[in-house]
């Protein structure tokens, strides 16, 4: 053999290894994963740097299910986050590590693509962080996410679910942005009141229908459960109490007027996610019923939407059965979403 052709073939050889080193370098599967959006939803926002591939949504869906997370290995995501529950929970605050309890409600994943503030005060501004608080919390899963890191690095097959979803070892990065992709598939808008909506006029009874009316209307409910989500996405003060142990809002931003302000929360199954309100201190619909027909407690921050209503005990049980036609069987059904 010449130097000519000697130095061509190790060219060939070289070129040979560098492609099959990339093979394994880079097993990621970029399988777009296209969202199940119905109709009169807006397709949310997707951050560039955590598109949703099928990979990913699955890496996500297994560790939101998996309590490896956590300090004992005891509790997951989905302990609080329960499907049959719209991804709330029954109590007024869930256990985490230990039986130890924080103090807040646990709210509904349903939808949580759409919101732009995560937790009731909206200190968290990017779903792909919020992960990082559970996981941490001393309350919740008790785990430094240096920890979680390592454990899923040692895991058997781990390693290669994150290779396929991100290309890269599992990290705080990866981790956090696998939960995102999962929640973000999290999609509820299969309601009765959805296909009434569409305008299937069957769907919904003539008493659901007076307690739309008054939803809209007379009871100002929609003036801040509005849209689609059946919210604003504003901080409010709906006059639960006159003093408040949780200052909510004011907790992030330290203004007087923002202490009793909470989050709008959306009313999509709200039938299935009782006990209600930042601390689950309203056991049932007819209980918030009741609070905003009293028009609530005095407080400065109150918002002048929240006042004596007047409706009568008809109107009050329309309004509870408007609001329990908001429950999406399909998706607390959906297997896609349950654990495998
Ligand atoms: C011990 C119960 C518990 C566990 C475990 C838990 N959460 Fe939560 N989650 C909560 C509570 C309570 C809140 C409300 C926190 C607040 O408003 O300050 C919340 C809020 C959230 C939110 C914000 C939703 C919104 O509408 O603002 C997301 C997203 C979320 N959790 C995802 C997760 C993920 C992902 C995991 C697992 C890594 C997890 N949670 C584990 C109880 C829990
Ligand atoms: C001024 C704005 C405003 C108006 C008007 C309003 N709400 Fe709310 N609603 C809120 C806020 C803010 C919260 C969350 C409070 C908290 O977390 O303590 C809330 C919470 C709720 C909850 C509990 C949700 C959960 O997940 O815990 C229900 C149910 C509810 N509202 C129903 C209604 C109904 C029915 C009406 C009309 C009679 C109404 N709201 C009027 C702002 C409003």
């Amino acid at each position: 053999m010449n130097n000519g052709s000697f130095s061509i073939l190790l060219f060939f050889l070289s070129l040979a290894l560098l492609s099959c080193r990339q093979e394994e370098a880079n097993p990621m599967e970029e399988t777009h994963y296209e969202l199940d959006v119905p109709a009169g939803f807006p397709y949310p926002d997707i951050p560039e740097d955590n598109e949703l591939t099928a990979a990913r949504v699955a890496l996500g869906k297994r560790l939101f299910y998996d309590p490896i997370l956590s300090e004992d290995s005891t509790i997951s995501c989905a302990s609080c986050h329960k499907q049959a529950l719209a991804f709330a929970d029954d109590v007024p605050i869930s256990p985490g590590v230990k039986g130890r309890l924080g103090f807040r409600n646990a709210p509904t994943m349903a939808n949580v693509a759409y919101v732009e503030r995560f937790n009731k005060d909206g200190g968290v501004v990017k779903l792909d962080l919020q992960p990082v608080v559970p996981i941490e919390d001393h309350n919740e899963m008790n785990l430094p996410l240096q920890d979680a890191v390592a454990r899923l690095k040692d895991h058997p097959d781990y390693p290669e679910a994150f290779l396929k979803a991100y290309g890269k070892e599992a990290s705080p990065f990866t981790l956090t942005r696998a939960l995102a992709s999962f929640m973000r598939t999290l999609i509820s808008g299969s309601s009765r009141y959805d296909l009434y909506a569409g305008g299937k006029t069957s769907a919904v009874s003539e008493a659901e229908r007076r307690g739309l009316t008054l939803f809209t209307g007379r009871a100002g409910c929609a003036n801040c459960h509005a849209g689609f989500n059946f919210t604003d996405d504003n901080f409010r003060n709906n006059g639960l109490y006159e003093i408040y142990e949780d200052p909510g809002r004011n907790r992030i931003t330290l203004r007087p007027e923002d202490e009793g302000k909470f989050r709008v929360p959306t009313l999509r199954n709200i039938a299935l996610t009782a006990p209600y309100m930042h601390d689950g201190s309203l056991p049932t619909l007819e209980s918030v019923i009741e609070h905003y027909n009293g028009g609530g407690t005095a407080h400065p921050n109150k918002d002048t939407l929240i006042r004596p209503l007047q409706l009568s005990e008809e109107e009050k049980a329309s309004l509870a059965a408007f609001l329990r036609t908001l429950t999406d069987s399909t998706f607390i059904n959906n297997p896609l979403f349950g654990k495998e």
